[in-house]
């Protein structure tokens, strides 16, 4: 691994991601000896003005949420907090930045013990309008300047953008100041374990490698429900909706990585070639395979309009035009507010020809993948009944993550993803060519709901969503297998 002086620099440090989870995430990384206290330095660039001591007790109350902590985690936080500095400017100012870089530099001077390069990561925690601005006053003030080699990246999240056009605006702004390798547009779901475990899973496993296709494989379900609604975000929420905030991106990067070829190589660049070829597959979406909802009472949050016809629910069917995936109809559904919280794959093999055993038909044989919560992975298979009859009866294997690897802490999907930005490693984040074909699926049926001319049914808090969800489901292939 590289050496040297390493800055973190989260801007928007007095926000909510950089407080729930960027921090945390690098906290994590600090306990596990990620970031040691000699290389590295983390800087909380924000408007408001507030001293250093003023943010570390800002984001100590977000690492201590225990009155009964130990005096050993309240020693480490401490410990953490002392590498926290905050510099106070705006977005785009130039005299902010310079100042940003004096201090890196300085930073850099105090450590220089440590022999090697430096090494700079910027933390776009801001929302995405003020991306350009603060990429040019990086770029203009703030690089990497050390003769020793080092680095330069940015981390910036979704949304990218609200359709093609805007996303590919945003893209070519930012791509005019650096290079693609620099940047790094997290989807944190690519950081969960069941996500990351999915390549494994269909490429070291002979089980799946003859069965992973259109012969055997009857239909799959990407599905993410939330069982709270949108308090608090709606502003936010409402101009986005829950294609552009699940579907487009998390779900659709699940889908990429259940549907992708075998890649030549684990190198990033392998991986999402086969990525993009997936998204390039896959045909225009009809009408008639969407449905959308919108919760009864999500109007009543202040800081959405009265007449919103924002989806907080939607059951899409994609269908991906090759030759291992022709006809099996890939359903992602996505909603708020509903009766569970869960996300998970689901893959339904098509039904036993010639079936010999005559009982009554208990379901087909499906494998699950739970990312969440409690992770775990299921086949879902036929066996006979124990007993002196000839009956069948449906079971499953199960290897449920918090039996099977019981005092494993599984990290969190920002820690991993912080540290890939650290080593340089590409694999778990969107390339600039997959965010524009992951937009080119949904801009049309984006477009007909911003102009109102597709509108989403009203269901019940608390529900499953629209009832029209779960008949596009058994139109689309899908058989409900009983006793689940
Ligand atoms: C975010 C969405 O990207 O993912 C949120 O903006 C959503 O609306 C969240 O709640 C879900 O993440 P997780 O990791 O809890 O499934």
């Amino acid at each position: 691994p590289e050496t040297g002086c390493l800055s973190i620099v989260v801007l928007g440090a007095s926000g909510d991601l950089a407080k729930k989870k960027t921090f945390p995430a690098l906290y994590h990384l600090f306990l596990q000896g990620f970031l040691p206290s000699e290389e590295v330095h983390i800087f909380g660039y924000a408007r408001t003005k507030i001293s250093d001591d003023e943010l570390r007790n800002r984001i100590r109350g977000y690492l201590i949420t225990d009155k009964s902590a130990s005096t050993e985690h309240l020693d480490n936080v401490t410990k953490f907090l002392e590498l926290v500095k905050y510099v106070s400017g705006s977005y785009d100012s130039e005299e902010g930045f310079q100042l940003l870089d004096k201090e890196i530099a300085k930073h850099e001077l105090s450590k220089n013990s440590v022999e090697g390069s430096s090494r700079r990561l910027f933390y776009l925690a801001l929302p995405p309008s003020v991306y350009p601005s603060v990429c040019k006053m990086i770029r203009h003030n703030c690089m990497n300047k050390s003769d020793l080699g080092g680095w330069t990246r940015i981390v910036v999240e979704k949304p990218f953008g609200k359709d093609l056009e805007s996303a590919e605006q945003l893209s070519s702004q930012i791509g005019q100041l650096f290079d693609e390798p620099q940047i790094y547009r997290i989807d944190h779901y690519l950081g969960k374990e069941l996500v990351q475990n999915l390549l494994v899973l269909r490429f070291a496993n002979r089980f799946f490698l003859p069965l992973w296709n259109r012969d055997n494989i009857d239909n799959v379900q990407i599905v993410f429900r939330e069982d709270f609604g949108t308090e608090g975000r709606g502003g936010y929420f409402d101009e986005y909706g829950i294609i552009r905030d699940i579907i487009q991106n998390h779900l659709l990067q699940v889908l990429c990585l259940v549907a992708m070829e075998k890649p030549v190589s684990l190198k990033p660049e392998h991986i999402r070639d086969e990525k993009v070829k997936v998204l390039q597959s896959v045909l225009p979406i009809k009408d008639e395979e969407v449905v959308l909802g919108q919760y009864e009472a999500y109007r009543d949050d202040p800081t959405v309009p009265d007449h919103s016809n924002t989806p907080t629910f939607a059951t899409v069917v994609l269908r991906i035009h090759n030759e291992r995936w022709e006809g099996v109809p890939f359903i992602l559904k996505a909603g708020k507010a509903l009766n569970s919280r869960k996300a998970e794959i689901r893959v339904q093999f098509k039904d036993v020809p010639g079936d010999i055993f005559k009982c009554k038909k208990q379901g087909r044989n499906e494998f699950v993948i739970r990312l969440q919560p409690s992770e775990a992975m299921y086949m879902k298979l036929t066996v006979k009944q124990p007993g002196l009859e000839m009956l069948t009866v449906q079971s499953e294997l199960d290897l449920s993550y918090r039996q099977r690897y019981q005092g494993v802490t599984i990290p969190e999907a920002y820690e991993r993803l912080i540290l890939d930005t650290i080593r340089g490693d590409q694999q778990h984040f969107v390339r600039r060519d997959e965010l524009k074909a992951a937009w080119e699926i949904f801009t049309p049926l984006l477009h007909r709901i911003d102009d109102g001319e597709k509108k989403p049914l009203p269901y019940k808090p608390g529900s499953r969503g629209p009832e029209a969800a779960d008949e596009l489901l058994a139109k689309a292939g899908y058989v409900q297998t009983h006793g689940y």
